[in-house]
């Protein structure tokens, strides 16, 4: 899958590289790999903090058949791959909270962030983008009580190369796992994993915010939350919060 690879010092955000590259017909399994981003972006208009020697910062490119409705299924599959290749190189126990934070330890070092072009009801491309806090060992004061890195959790430095390396020998078998037999292959492996599920949880959506409980997700990835009536209601888009 992965025949080209671009790896950069300093870029604006990998993304832009990639959204550059996607313009100019590239294959699927490009990937944009950078040590430092100015302007790494996460979900939701927010800023990625991207210092530079420490982090994984990177950008795969794909092209699937599949209709825009199952796009956001892809940001699943990366977080479980991404998930199995920490624990592989880490042994850490490593944690998934919808859609696709990962977690150690209750705090987030991974963010995945996926941006896609339709054409008009088809997916015509698809830049996923993953970063990793890797080996930072001190993060600014805004983040400290929600981020963490590998190395701060292990005690160790970890090998950005050999985690890179296990990312993509993961992603690569379960995005043909899931092209080939669907989200329903996926969907127990994130589960498995998932810390959201069976927990009481605040969704702040852009256009509400709900409380319920988080009682699974759907064949397609949709999050399900419970509310105090037992209505279920599925959630597409939001961002969520534990409570009590
Ligand atoms: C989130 O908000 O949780 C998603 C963060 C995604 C960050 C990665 S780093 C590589 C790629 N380039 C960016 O500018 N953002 C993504």
């Amino acid at each position: 899958l992965f025949k080209h690879v671009h790896f950069k010092d300093n870029v604006d955000s990998t993304q832009i590289v990639a959204q550059r590259l996607v313009n100019e017909g590239a294959h699927t399994g490009t990937i944009v790999i950078a040590n430092e981003q100015t302007l790494g972006r996460g979900r939701l208009g927010r800023e990625w903090f991207s210092p530079p020697d420490t982090g994984i910062w990177m950008s795969i490119i794909v092209r699937p058949e599949i209709e825009l409705r199952e796009a956001p299924q892809l940001t699943l599959v990366t977080a479980v791959a991404v998930a199995r290749a920490i624990s592989n190189v880490t042994d850490l126990e490593v944690g998934i909270k919808w859609p696709n934070d990962i977690l150690i330890n209750g705090k987030k070092v991974v963010g995945i962030l996926t941006e896609m072009q339709a054409d008009p009801d088809r997916v015509n491309s698809v830049i996923i983008g993953i970063g990793i806090n890797t080996n930072q060992e001190k993060f600014p004061n805004e983040l400290k009580k929600i981020a963490t890195s590998l190395s701060m959790e292990k005690g160790k430095k970890i090998n950005r190369a050999e985690l890179i390396i296990q990312i993509l020998k993961e992603f690569e078998w379960l995005y043909d796992a899931y092209l080939t037999m669907g989200f329903q292959f996926i969907k127990p492996l994130w589960e498995a994993r998932a810390v959201s599920i069976g927990k009481r949880v605040k969704a702040v959506t852009t256009k509400e915010v709900f409380y319920g409980m988080a009682i699974g997700i759907d064949d397609q990835g949709v999050l399900l939350l419970e509310d105090d009536d037992g209505k279920i209601h599925p959630v597409y888009s939001a961002d969520i919060n534990h409570t009590m």
